[in-house]
C-alpha cells in the first residue's frame, strides 16, 4: 500500500469525481450519475458515465474504467504517485512525507532532467558554432529566424559519440539513465553508453506542461540513412499521444488547428504567423491525437501530401476525426509541396488563400472520386456517380446532402432527384446494417474475446462461473468467509479473475468493503473497467449461498474435465497420481 488509508480518503473527498472530471468532459446529470462524450476514445453519443456515489467512472463503449486516481493518470499521462500528487495539489493537500512508492515519479522526473539538460546542450551547441557551424548554416539555409530558433528551442548534437554523454555525467546523471532516457544508445560489445543523436540538427518535442519529453533529428543533406531518427517510447514519452508543437497552438486563441506531417512544416507555418500548427510525429495519425486535438479545437485543416500514400493517410486521418465532432478541412498544396516548400516558394498570404478555400471532408472524398474516373465517358460517369452516392449517404445533414447531390447532377447531367433517391436508399440500408450491428454487440455475451482476461476464451464456462463468485464477493461481503473457506485463488482457471479474487481476499480479510479505489494502484483503467463490468453484470436474488456453492461445482468441474486437481482437495492416491505425473513430464522434458 502507497498511502495511508486517511490521506486517500481525504484526497477523494477534496476531489469529488464528477467535480475533477467536468474540467475536462462536458458532463450531464442523468439520474444520480453523469454521462458526457468518453475523452479515451471517439464517440459521437455519450457513454462515458461517472458514477459520484462509488467515486468511479467507466465507459460502456471502450469499456474504461477506475476512480479519480485513474482518470487523472490518463488524461495527464502520469503515473498513480504523480497522479495523487496533482490531486492533493489540487485540492491544496500536502503530499505525505514518507511511505509511498515514488520511483516511477523519480524515474520520469530523472528522464524529464535529462532531456532538458540535453535540450539546452544541443542549442548550446547550435549557437556556440559547434562543427563549424553547420547546424546553424542548416537552419538558416531553411530560412529560419533567430527568434524560431529559440521559440521551438531548436538545437544542433555534434559530430561525436560521446560530447553528449560527457556533458551528461558532469551534471550527475548516470548512462543507464541517459539510456532510458532514449538519448544515448547502448553499446552492444562493451555495454557503455554513446550519444543516439550524431551530426544531426534537432528538433525537441514539448508536453502541454512544457517539458521536453522527446527529440526528433534530422540528417545533413549530404548525409546517408534516414531523413528523421526520433526518440523511441520512454516513461515519458508516447509518440501516439502528441503532436508536435501543441503546446504553442493550444495557446494560439484559434478555434481551428493546422495538421502537418512534419516537423518543419509546423515551425514554417508559424514563422509565416500560423501559431495555430501542429505535426502529426510522423506517418500514422492516432484516435489519442485526434481526440487531444477536439478538446483544444473546434476546427481542423488537414495538410498532407498530394501523393498517394498522402491521399490514403488523409482519408483515414479524416475516419479517425469524423468521430471526435471536430469539423474537418482539407488543404491540398499545389505542386506536390508541403506547407513550408510553398510559404517559401510563394508566402505566407497565398497559404492563406489556400486555407480559406480548404475543402470539407465531403467535397474532399466527392473530388477523390472524381478524379479516379474520366466522367467525360458514359462508363466513368457511371462509376463516379455510383461512388459519390455512397460518399452523399454518408452525410448527415440533409442541406449539406442536397447541396452536393446538386453538383453531382450538374456534373454528370442525371436528375438530382433521381442521385437523392439512390442517396435515401443507401442510407436506409445503412441504418438497417448499423443497427443490426448494435443490436448484436449488445445481445453478445460481454465477457468474451477481451485482453484484459484472455484466458477467459480458453474456459468460458469457469470464467463466468468465476466471475459470479467475484461478483457476490463485491456486492455481499458477508459471504466472504463463506466462499474464502471453500475456495482457494489456485482453483481459479483463468489469470485475471484470479488475481483480482486474491484482491479482494485482501481488502475483504481485512474487514473492509470492496471500493474500486482500492484498486486503483495496481490496475490500469482497462483492469478497473472489466472488474466494474464483472460487478455490474450479475445481480443476485434471495439464495446466495446457493449461487455461490453452484458456481464453485462448475469451477470443480472444468478442472476435473482438464485433469487439474487442487491439491487442498486431493486424498492420497491423487496426490501420489499428481506427483508422479509431474516426475514424468519433467522427464520428458529433458
Ligand atoms: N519522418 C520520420 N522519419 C523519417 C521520415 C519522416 O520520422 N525517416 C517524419 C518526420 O516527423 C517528418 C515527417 O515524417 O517531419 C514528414 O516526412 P517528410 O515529408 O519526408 O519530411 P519533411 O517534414 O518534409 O522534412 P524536410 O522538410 O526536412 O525534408
Ligand atoms: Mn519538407
Amino acid at each position: 500500500m502507497n498511502f495511508s488509508e486517511d490521506f486517500m480518503n481525504e484526497l477523494r473527498y477534496k476531489n469529488p469525481v464528477e467535480e475533477v472530471i467536468s474540467s475536462y468532459v462536458v458532463l450531464k446529470k442523468a439520474g444520480s450519475t453523469y454521462k458526457g462524450l468518453c475523452p479515451f476514445h471517439n464517440e459521437r453519443t455519450p457513454s462515458f458515465t461517472v458514477y459520484p456515489n462509488t467515486n468511479s467512472f467507466y465507459c460502456f463503449g471502450c469499456q474504461n474504467g477506475g476512480d479519480v486516481v485513474t482518470f487523472i493518470k490518463n488524461i495527464e499521462n502520469l503515473d498513480y504517485v504523480e497522479a495523487v500528487r496533482f490531486l492533493a495539489d489540487r485540492a491544496g493537500m500536502a503530499m505525505p512525507e514518507s511511505g509511498y512508492d515514488d520511483s516511477v515519479e523519480k524515474l520520469r522526473r530523472t528522464v524529464l532532467a535529462i532531456n532538458r539538460e540535453t535540450a539546452k546542450f544541443y542549442f548550446e551547441c547550435l549557437i556556440q558554432k559547434e562543427d563549424g557551424g553547420i547546424g546553424l548554416k542548416y537552419f538558416s539555409g531553411r530560412k529560419l529566424s533567430a527568434e524560431t530558433i529559440k521559440k521551438f528551442g531548436l538545437g544542433y548534437a555534434p559530430d561525436s559519440f560521446d560530447k553528449l554523454k560527457n556533458h551528461l555525467r558532469s551534471k550527475g546523471f548516470s548512462e543507464s539513465d541517459m539510456i532510458l532516457a532514449n538519448v544515448c544508445s547502448k553499446s552492444q560489445k562493451t555495454g557503455r553508453a554513446y550519444d543516439r543523436f550524431r551530426k544531426k540538427v534537432m528538433f525537441p518535442i514539448f508536453d502541454l506542461r512544457g517539458n521536453v519529453i522527446a527529440f526528433g533529428g534530422r540528417k545533413f543533406p549530404e548525409d546517408e540513412g534516414a531523413k528523421y531518427i526520433n526518440s523511441s517510447d520512454t516513461p515519458v514519452f508516447k509518440k501516439s499521444k502528441n503532436l508536435y508543437g501543441l503546446n504553442l497552438a493550444k495557446n494560439s486563441g484559434e478555434k481551428t488547428v493546422i495538421l502537418t506531417e512534419g516537423y518543419m512544416d509546423t515551425i514554417a507555418l508559424h514563422q509565416a504567423g500560423f501559431n495555430n500548427a501542429v505535426g502529426a510525429l510522423g506517418t500514422s495519425f492516432t484516435a489519442d491525437q485526434a481526440n487531444l486535438l477536439s478538446r483544444y479545437f473546434d476546427e481542423i485543416v488537414v495538410t498532407m501530401d498530394i501523393d498517394e500514400a498522402g491521399q490514403k493517410a488523409t482519408k483515414r486521418a479524416i475516419e479517425i476525426l469524423k468521430t471526435t465532432g471536430i469539423k474537418i478541412r482539407i488543404l491540398q498544396v499545389e505542386g506536390g509541396k508541403d506547407p513550408d516548400e510553398y510559404i517559401k516558394e510563394f508566402g505566407a498570404n497565398r497559404f492563406r488563400m489556400l486555407l480559406e478555400g480548404a475543402k470539407n471532408d465531403i467535397e474532399f472524398k466527392l473530388l477523390g472520386a472524381k478524379n479516379k474516373f474520366d466522367i467525360e465517358t458514359d462508363d466513368g460517369k457511371l462509376n463516379y456517380l455510383n461512388a459519390s452516392i455512397e460518399v452523399l449517404a454518408s452525410v448527415n445533414d440533409e442541406i449539406a446532402r442536397n447541396l452536393y447531390a446538386s453538383r453531382v447532377s450538374g456534373e454528370t447531367g442525371v436528375e438530382k432527384s433521381v442521385i437523392l433517391n439512390r442517396v435515401q436508399r443507401m442510407r436506409k440500408s445503412n441504418e438497417k446494417k448499423a443497427l443490426k450491428k448494435e443490436l448484436t454487440e449488445f445481445t453478445r455475451p460481454k465477457y468474451s474475446p477481451n485482453d484484459v482476461n484472455p484466458d477467459a476464451k480458453k474456459y468460458r464456462r469457469a470464467a463466468y462461473a468465476e466471475e459470479n463468485i467475484l461478483a457476490v464477493l463485491m456486492q455481499y461481503p458477508q459471504y466472504a468467509k463463506y466462499v474464502f473457506e471453500k475456495l482457494s485463488g489456485d482453483d481459479f482457471l483463468t489469470s485475471f479473475n484470479k488475481d483480482l479474487y486474491l484482491k479482494l481476499q485482501e481488502i475483504l480479510v481485512a474487514g473492509k468493503e470492496f471500493e474500486i479505489s482500492y484498486l486503483s494502484e495496481s490496475y490500469d483503467s482497462k483492469q478497473l473497467g472489466r472488474v466494474m463490468e464483472i460487478n455490474s453484470k450479475f445481480s443476485f436474488s434471495n439464495d446466495i449461498e446457493q449461487v455461490i456453492d453452484d458456481c464453485i461445482k462448475v469451477i470443480f468441474d472444468e478442472k476435473d474435465k482438464l485433469g487439474i486437481i487442487s491439491p487442498s482437495n486431493m486424498n492420497d492416491d491423487d496426490f501420489l497420481n499428481a506427483l508422479n505425473k509431474q516426475a514424468k513430464d519433467k522427464k520428458g522434458k529433458h
